[in-house]
């Protein structure tokens, strides 16, 4: 079957610093239980998102790998993203973890691949040697891109001066209450694509008073507003939702514009608050 001609049409995409395409928006599947997790992604792939992102750690990607096959789609018209999990940075560890990705999507090659968390008090403080295991990924065709989530620059920085290894993309958390300016910058002057997670803070921004009233001046929900502000901002986003109505709602956010001003006003609500942990302390490993 032919490409949804919607989704191709309305999702811009970006160029990665590899010269692989992403498409902007996708669908994250984070807490969406296992059992749940091919029907969800099937209905996102039927409303027309083309891009999905997963982990290791969510245990589902057998669930969008599952949904991917059973499409219509080929699976080279689906940008997939996954993650090494916490307990496999050691270099044998995550070569393992890889087949292991790959196996449970049940895919040849994944399009993204990355380290999921810097974890710099454990393994020594070595993502390092981590990161050249990507790079090998890469060289055999099995990763298309690879990067890295919730690096902050001083990681990036160590990384470059001890490795050839290239981010495409620095996955961190970012919303109007955690604008991340000074990273997001970081990430531009280096090449590297920033992709937001928890793009609405996984709802609490929702309410906000500004938000709500830029909303209603331009007609549309807030999660509308909040997910096209990142999209005016150059990030790439993927909302998660079980909710059939919700997952349509963040897919219609190609149909209007931000003004300057509204987008200032967004960017000035930020309070640098977290939703998740700390990159630089956090240390849990799934058992
Ligand atoms: N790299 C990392 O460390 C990391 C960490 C966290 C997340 N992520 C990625 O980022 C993705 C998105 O982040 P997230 O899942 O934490 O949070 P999120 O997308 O900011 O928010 C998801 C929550 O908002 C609700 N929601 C979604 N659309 C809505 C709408 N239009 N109106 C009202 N509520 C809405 C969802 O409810 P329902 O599902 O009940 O509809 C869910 O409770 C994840 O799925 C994952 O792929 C990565």
């Amino acid at each position: 079957m032919s490409p949804d001609q919607s989704t191709a049409d309305t999702v811009p995409a970006l160029v990665l610093n590899d010269g692989h395409p992403i498409p902007q928006l996708g669908f994250g599947v984070f807490q969406i239980p296992p059992p749940d997790t091919e029907a969800a992604t099937t209905t996102a792939l039927g409303i027309g998102y083309r891009h999905i992102d997963t982990a290791e750690m969510y245990q589902n990607e057998k669930g969008v790998g599952l949904a991917v096959a059973r499409s219509d789609l080929d699976r080279s018209e689906v940008f997939v993203t996954s993650k090494l999990n916490n307990g496999f940075h050691r270099p044998d560890d995550a070569r393992r973890a890889f087949d292991k990705t790959l196996g449970e999507l049940g895919f040849e090659f994944i399009d993204l691949f990355l380290i999921h968390w810097p974890l710099p008090t454990l393994y020594d403080g070595d993502f390092v040697s981590t990161g050249e295991v990507l790079v090998e990924f890469q060289a055999d065709g099995r990763a298309r891109s690879i990067g890295v989530s919730n690096f902050q620059p001083h990681h990036l920085d160590r990384l470059r001066t001890n490795s050839d290894v290239v981010p495409a993309v620095n996955q961190i958390e970012v919303h109007p209450y955690l604008t991340q300016n000074d990273l997001r910058a970081y990430d531009a002057d280096h090449g590297i694509a920033t992709e937001a997670w928890s793009p609405i803070a996984q709802g609490k921004v929702l309410g906000d008073p500004t938000i709500r009233a830029i909303a209603a001046g331009v007609g549309k929900t807030p999660a509308q507003v909040v997910l096209r502000w990142h999209i005016q901002r150059g990030d790439i986003v993927f909302p998660k939702s079980v909710t059939t109505s919700r997952m349509q709602e963040n897919f219609e956010i190609f149909d209007f514009e931000l003004a300057p001003g509204d987008m200032d006003r967004i960017t000035a609500l930020n309070r640098d608050e977290r939703t998740g942990p700390d990159p630089d302390t956090f240390d849990y490993v799934p058992t």
